[in-house]
């Protein structure tokens, strides 16, 4: 049994949580829940963004499932994720986007994971604002190590899956030290890690018409903290939407495994969501826990379910509510 923290969120966190526990529960996959939410649900309840019992609950478990939270815009409040992020130092935002038989998209055959990193860069929370003259600064800070670290860890996870070609995403012709670290970090990670014999450049803007033209060339992208925020919804959008990518922050010491969207408000509370990206997400968690059988027995099912357009949820263009589309999951399992 492990013990993992689940942080439901808010808008359509609730319900997709709700669905992954059932899978997990109707699998039997060995995982006991500790449940600590954050947010604005618990600012309400308990006074708190981020309650201590969150934090405790983590460095136990050192594991989390965690469902989106909203950040409002412009209230002065950071981001519960970017502060989990940077305090428990989780520098590498994983994010696979694959194609998967049955989702109609216009391409084929994409299989591409995006490393993010994400604890710097113009989420470093360096912010200056100046009423009297009416400029704001938002500082993008990068450092040697952090740059170091998210290189590494995107050659060594393409060593050990056995991929290629990393490719680095920056804007070193403008913000020339930024793309200057970056672009040292890699290549130190390459002359590392040889096995990955295919190392090259992209400029960010290239890249997005790159990605968006012909995205089967990309195997591993690195790419700093906005870059790579963006680079994930265009990916999403090319295999099947945000309802569908699942995504991990991890760290040397602790992980916390997450979609890639956000509280969708427009569809919050209405069955209407697709849980499969929290799914994938809590999939990736498993087989991080050396769960791989599990994991195997989940994605099983859920493929199935995937094929069958008429068991999907909207987003997909199927007929079915959340719960029916969860139901299907585990009538499969
Ligand atoms: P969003 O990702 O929540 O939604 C964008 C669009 O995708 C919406 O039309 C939504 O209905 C759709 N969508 C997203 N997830 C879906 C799912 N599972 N199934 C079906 N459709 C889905 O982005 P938005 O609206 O820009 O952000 C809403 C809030 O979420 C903001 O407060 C933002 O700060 C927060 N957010 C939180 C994240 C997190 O907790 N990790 C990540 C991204 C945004
Ligand atoms: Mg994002």
């Amino acid at each position: 049994m492990h013990l993992v923290t689940l942080t439901p969120g808010d808008g359509i966190g609730p319900e997709i949580t709700r669905a992954v526990v059932d899978i997990f529960a109707a699998a039997q996959a060995p995982i006991q829940w500790e449940e600590h939410n954050a947010g604005i649900t618990t600012l309400e309840s308990q006074g708190e963004l981020i309650p201590q019992g969150l934090y405790d609950s983590l460095e136990r478990t050192r594991v989390g499932l965690k469902g989106p939270i909203t950040t409002p815009v412009g209230k002065g409040f950071k981001s519960i994720n970017i502060t989990l992020r940077q305090k428990y130092d989780l520098y590498q935002n994983v994010r696979p986007a694959q194609s998967t038989e049955g989702i109609n998209t216009p391409f084929k055959g994409i299989d591409l994971v995006l490393f993010r990193e994400n604890t710097e860069g113009l989420y470093a929370g360096l912010e200056i604002f100046d009423e009297r003259l009416g400029i704001a600064d938002t500082l993008s800070r990068l450092t040697v190590e952090g740059c170091h670290k998210i290189a590494r860890a995107a050659f060594k996870y393409a060593t050990e899956h056995g991929r290629k070609h990393v490719t680095l995403a920056h804007k070193g012709n403008i913000m020339k030290n930024a793309g200057r670290l970056m672009i040292e970090a890699c290549k130190d990670a390459a002359a590392e890690y040889p096995e990955v014999t295919f190392y090259d450049e992209r400029i960010i803007d290239n890249m997005c018409m790159q990605l968006v033209s012909k995205p089967q060339q990309f195997d591993v992208i690195v790419t700093t903290n906005l870059f790579g925020d963006i680079l994930s919804d265009l990916c999403a959008g090319l295999v099947g939407g945000l309802g569908v990518v699942a995504g991990a922050n991890i760290g040397d010491n602790m992980a916390i495994f997450e979609a890639v969207h956000g509280s969708a408000p427009d569809i919050a509370g209405q069955g209407k969501a697709n849980p499969t990206a929290l799914l994938r997400s809590g999939l990736m968690m498993l087989e991080y826990l050396g769960e791989t059988e599990s994991a195997a027995r989940i994605e099983k099912a859920l493929s199935a379910t995937l094929t069958h357009q008429g068991q999907c949820t909207g987003d997909l263009g199927g007929p079915a509510s959340t719960a029916q589309f969860t139901q299907f999951i585990i009538d499969k399992l």
